[in-house]
Formats: structure tokens, sequence, C-alpha cells
């Protein structure tokens, strides 16, 4: 697979529309099933801290449940204020029903 990608855990135990909070070398991680694709992101809103593993997605954005701000999990994009710094992703792979995600710095 190369890179840095690490198991996180099996595809089934992800529901379609809802973040689950992974700890992952001492990084809080979200990883969100949004239809049949699953994105991985930090679990920090870049406003103010907020826990973004706690907001709903909905049109493919995590709202922080702080202030009501957005972003779009496919990129990071903030796409609401009160945030206009981008969120960091991280790569996602599946392979045989498990979901591994690629850590940056
Ligand atoms: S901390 Fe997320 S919107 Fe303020």
């Amino acid at each position: 697979m190369g890179g840095n990608f690490q198991k996180v855990c099996r595809s089934e135990e992800l529901r379609d529309g809802y973040c689950q909070v992974f700890r992952i070398n001492d990084l809080s991680i979200c990883l969100a099933m949004d239809g049949e694709t699953v994105y991985a992101f930090d679990n920090i809103c870049t406003h103010d801290g907020g826990i973004l593993g706690e907001g709903k997605i909905e049109d493919h954005q995590i709202e922080c449940p702080r202030h009501g701000a957005k972003f779009d999990i496919r990129t990071g994009e903030a796409t609401q204020m009160p945030a206009v710094v981008r969120i960091n992703t991280h790569e996602v792979k599946i392979k045989n029903e498990w979901v591994f995600i690629e850590l940056t710095e």
C-alpha cells in the first residue's frame, strides 16, 4: 500500500451520515461515511477547537457543534463562517473491508 497508512477499523463499523472518532498515534481523527465513501480528517475545528466528531454531516459537509462553521469533508475547505481555514484531511483506502488512513505531518 505504501506511504504511512494505518489500519483503523472495519468499514462495517461506520454508519452513513455519521462520524466516528479514533485515536491514532496520539491524533484524534474522524472517519465519516458519506454514502459509499469514507473520509478522514482531524477532529478539531480550525475556528476555535470545536470537536467535529460530534457534528452532523449533510450535503458532504460537517458542521461544527460549537459555532456552526461547516467544512467540505471531501476537500477540507471551510464553507461557512466563522471558520475560514481548511481542516486537515487524510487519504483513505479500503482493503478487504478494512479502513486505512494515511497520516500526514
Ligand atoms: S469552534 Fe468550530 S465553529 Fe467555532
